[in-house]
């Protein structure tokens, strides 16, 4: 029996529309669980809550599940710090079993592009149509007098999986999200005008524990996405294996560095080797995407993610890209009460809450 695909894209559409009252943003990375509260007032959105729990040693490894009882019992407490009411979540998906991307189709009716992004989808998925969700966004018309979307598509097993920790915490998944485009949104929302000259394209990197999201952005749109698989957990592994020391002990030297808080000569070797590789890898994404589109208008580079505060990061992405190189502040357009949040933690989430953002702004 062949699925009937019309009727599972307007299942999650209707999904998304049910869902969207009183929902955060969840967002399940290697090193934490992390739940933004947000609101939105007219064209503002305001930062209600946010929480972080941290998850043990591999509880992810290679967006497997490993411990499943752990990761639940993080959600439950994260949920529990927010006061969320029910955790009703916009939940964020990633991994090799998922895909953003860009497609210009020939437009018509909404029965005419829904045909066209399935028949299109189903040329290019890496896995098969008929075990996946497909959703799209529209972005807008195209040259050609078509129509610009974004493809987000998911295997059903990792929505299953992932919603199944969701609910032995007691929470809901009301809508599931890919979370490079909740990183995408938080992107567009916060660099606005900045965004608009269609001769240039900008590099988002979201530099995690485990993977780095790499957006390029042009004309309005994400034109190109990639997950590469570096993250700041080389760092602590390689630190665990150099220095003889577990886990946390390491996680522990490469932020905090001796009893006077510095970084030990070995540490900064440890971290310039690891960050090679990064930029090794980043260089590969970035000139696979130039080969294959022969756009070379890099204009500049924003990042954001935990290992973005990597010491000598910035600078060395400025030196490989020769672009200027920022991080991403949600907070220049995200308004918060200064009475509920302290400094650090406002620092902390504008580095790492970016994803949990990005889903808690999620509106039909
Ligand atoms: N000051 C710092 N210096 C270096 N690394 C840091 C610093 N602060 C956080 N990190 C690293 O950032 C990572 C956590 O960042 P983040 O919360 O963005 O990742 P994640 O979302 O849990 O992971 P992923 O998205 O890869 O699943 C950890 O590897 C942590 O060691
Ligand atoms: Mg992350």
């Amino acid at each position: 029996m062949s699925i009937d695909y019309k009727k599972e894209i307007k299942k999650i559409l209707k999904t998304i529309a049910f869902g969207s009252k009183g929902i955060v943003g969840l967002d399940i990375g290697l090193s934490s669980v992390k739940i933004a509260s947000i609101e939105k007032k007219g064209d503002e959105y305001h930062l209600l809550g946010f929480s972080k729990v941290s998850l043990p040693e591999g509880a992810i490894i290679e967006d497997e599940i490993q411990k499943p009882e752990e990761i639940s019992e993080a959600i439950r407490q994260a949920g529990e710090e927010i006061g969320a009411d029910g955790l009703n979540c916009c939940l964020g998906i990633s991994g090799p079993n998922t895909v953003a991307r860009k497609l210009q189709l020939a437009g018509g009716t909404d029965d005419e592009i829904e045909d066209q992004v399935l028949w299109e989808a189903e040329q290019y998925l890496p896995f098969d149509i008929e075990d996946s969700t497909v959703d799209y966004h529209f972005v807008g018309e195209n040259e050609g007098g078509g129509v610009d979307v974004i493809v987000a598509a998911a295997k059903n097993d990792v929505i299953a999986n992932f919603k199944e920790l969701v609910e032995a915490a007691g929470g809901t998944v009301k809508i599931a999200d890919l979370g490079i485009l909740a990183v995408t949104n938080v992107f567009e929302f916060v660099m606005g005008d900045k965004l608009n000259n269609p001769e240039e394209s900008y590099l988002l990197l979201d530099i995690g524990a485990q993977k780095t999201f790499f957006i390029i952005y042009k004309d309005g749109m994400i034109v190109f996405t990639k997950e590469v698989n570096i993250g700041g957990v080389m760092i602590t592994e390689e630190i665990q294996r150099q220095m003889g020391v577990n886990y946390y002990e390491a996680e522990d030297l490469k932020l905090t560095g001796d009893d006077n808080g510095n970084l030990p000569e070995e540490i900064l070797e440890i971290i310039d080797d690891v960050v090679e590789t990064f930029f090794s890898e980043i260089k590969k994404a970035i000139d696979f995407y130039i080969s294959s589109t022969s756009d070379e208008s890099l204009a500049y580079c924003v990042v954001t993610g935990g290992s973005s505060l990597i010491p000598g990061l910035l600078e060395g992405l400025e030196a490989l890209l020769g672009v200027d190189v920022s991080v991403l502040n949600p907070f220049d357009a995200i308004q918060y009460k200064e009475k509920d949040f302290t400094e650090e933690e406002i620092n902390q989430i504008a580095y790492t809450g970016v994803q949990a953002i990005g889903l808690g702004m999620r509106q039909p």
